[in-house]
């Protein structure tokens, strides 16, 4: 067993997790070292080089992997049926430690998924639950009667669209699922529930883990009265969820008790040293800001502001998206943004290979923590979805990661799970020695962001109006100051001068880092932004 890191910086009063990068990693999709064709936990420390500790790394700051835990794969590895062990196919619990040891060595945090919300049908918690109304943990899920007409008990949705409950033979009952019928919601009104949850955290955080991205944690209570949903309100609800399920989640999502489960999950963290959770709340900015800040600090450090992974290319929305987490996360509270997951479509694949380079410059220069999604570094695009297969509907952006031009990819000596896409162009060897890769302008702007205070954690203060079409901000801290800059069209864009003068920036800055090979000094108040180019200059 490993104890999780100390601080980097001893002399530093921040956490550590302010302000750092953390890189998502889809596991059966990062590389394969057993020939099986499915990632795994050997493959991913044979690695951990592109991640941090060699000049040529990106230099992130954590990892999170998304669920190795064993899985009957309705919902590729949501729904677990064993908390306390990894799933053969990626490996075993000493790989497992190995990881950790391995990241710890080179200064990279591990954190793990949880998925408090359900488990599998197969877990024998569920098992044991639906075998009689009286066994002893019947009420460890949501069990209830039909409605008259022997439909189900309301009319709640669950995240993917159909009804969240399923009718269960055996007993004559209806149990409750937020998601896919083979992941039954557990019942946190009983608190054997919570400690069992408690139980887990502890059993990694005792191997060493750095923390919990925490899944789906808004589903976690519902209302007792089993209350109608109303119907779905643009206005008040994530464009999202609120769409799929055709109504305002209102009874069965972000309840007000959910804070006390987060407490819990909370309180359990805080027994060990340095640990992080980051809450995925599927809930509008306004509402997430309730879970963190110095006010809530007894809640989550960070969660996922999933608006900015939402918004279309136009730069009024950007602005927006920004505007908002800036305004509406609490003091204290970090935004945590990501442009892309596992569940959602690539960023080269939304917005097309020439605007990613200018988000990811975005994404990397706002104030927060950035999640970066495996493969968007070197702008992987999703497949096809019939050549995904797409069994989950979201399998075209988990192909596998694409190391090298060869026909797996370098991601395996045999044949990948899903299929690769164009990896002879996108792939890690030919852009690793590519000055004007999109993998060479993460590395530098990692760097860049590593070393300069003002960028890794200062506060945020928006320059409007410098041109139509071109986002501004100024970082600061510890006296350093950097100008962003940021043109989302695909034209030239000249600068109006007096927004920056109103902000007292001088009349040259520096450049730091930019999207283009501008280098050098440039003038502030005549400068000429090329089409879709970033340039951060200490001002
Ligand atoms: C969010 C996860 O990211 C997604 O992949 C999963 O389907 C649901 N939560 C349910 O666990």
């Amino acid at each position: 067993m490993v104890e999780a890191m100390a601080s980097d910086r001893p002399t530093d009063a921040r956490p550590w997790w302010q302000g750092a990068v953390i890189y998502q990693i889809y596991p059966r999709s990062f590389a394969d070292a057993n020939g099986d064709g499915i990632g795994d936990l050997r493959g991913i420390i044979d690695r951990l080089d592109h991640l941090r500790g060699t000049d040529a790394s990106l230099g992130v700051d954590a990892i999170w992997l998304s669920p190795i835990f064993p899985s009957p794969l309705h919902d590729f590895g949501y729904d677990i049926s064993d908390y306390t062990d990894v799933a053969p196919e990626f490996g075993s619990l000493a790989d497992l430690d190995a990881l950790i040891t391995a990241c710890h060595d080179r200064g990279l945090r591990l954190l793990l998924d949880l998925v408090p919300n359900h488990t599998s049908i197969e877990h024998a918690w569920f098992v044991e639950s639906r075998s009689s109304r009286s066994n002893p943990r019947r009420d460890w899920y949501s069990w209830a009667d039909p409605a008259p007409d022997g439909g189900p008990p309301n009319n709640w949705r669950c995240a993917f669209g159909p009804p969240a409950w399923t009718f269960d033979e055996t007993t004559g009952q209806y149990y409750l699922h937020s998601f896919y019928p083979e992941q039954p919601d557990l019942n946190y009104r009983n608190p054997a529930v919570a400690d069992a949850m408690h139980e887990v955290m502890r059993f990694w955080f005792r191997r060493g883990i750095d923390g919990f991205r925490v899944d789906a944690v808004a589903h976690v209570l519902k209302d007792p009265l089993l209350r109608d949903n109303p119907p779905y309100r643009r206005e008040t609800w994530m464009p999202g969820f609120g769409m799929r399920m055709n109504q305002d989640p209102l009874w069965n999502m972000d309840r007000p008790e959910v804070h006390e489960v987060v407490r819990g999950l909370r309180r359990v963290a805080d027994e060990f040293e340095g640990r992080v959770l980051i809450g995925e709340i599927y809930t509008p900015v306004e509402r997430l800001a309730g879970y963190l800040g110095e006010d809530r600090a007894d809640e989550f450090q960070l969660a996922f502001d999933f608006e900015l992974l939402n918004t279309p290319w136009d730069w009024r929305l950007f602005m927006l998206a920004i505007e908002r987490a800036e305004a509406l996360h609490p003091p204290g509270a970090w935004p945590t943004y990501a442009l892309s997951n596992h569940d959602n479509p690539r960023t080269a694949t939304r917005y097309g290979r020439e605007r990613a380079r200018v988000a990811a410059f975005l994404l990397l220069m706002l104030r927060g923590v950035p999640v970066l999604y495996q493969g968007e570094e070197i702008g992987m695009v999703d497949a096809a979805p019939s050549a995904a297969g797409d069994r989950a509907g979201r399998d075209a952006q988990r192909t596998p990661m694409q190391w090298d031009g060869s026909s797996s990819g370098g991601f395996t000596a045999g044949r990948p799970w899903l299929p690769l896409v164009d990896q002879e162009r996108v792939n890690v060897a030919a852009q690793a020695g590519d000055s004007g890769s999109l993998l060479s302008l993460y590395r530098r702007l990692l760097q860049v962001r590593a070393v300069t205070p003002a960028l890794r954690c200062g506060t945020h203060r928006s320059v409007f109006e410098l041109a139509e079409g071109v986002l501004g901000w100024i970082r600061e801290a510890e006296g350093d100051r950097v100008l962003v800059l940021c043109n989302l069209t695909d034209e030239p864009r000249a600068l109006d001068p007096a927004p920056l003068r109103r902000f007292g920036t001088p009349d040259r800055g520096e450049v730091l880092v930019a999207t283009s090979d501008r280098a050098g000094h440039a003038e502030l108040r005549t400068l000429v932004l090329e089409r879709l180019e970033g340039v951060a200059l200490s001002a």
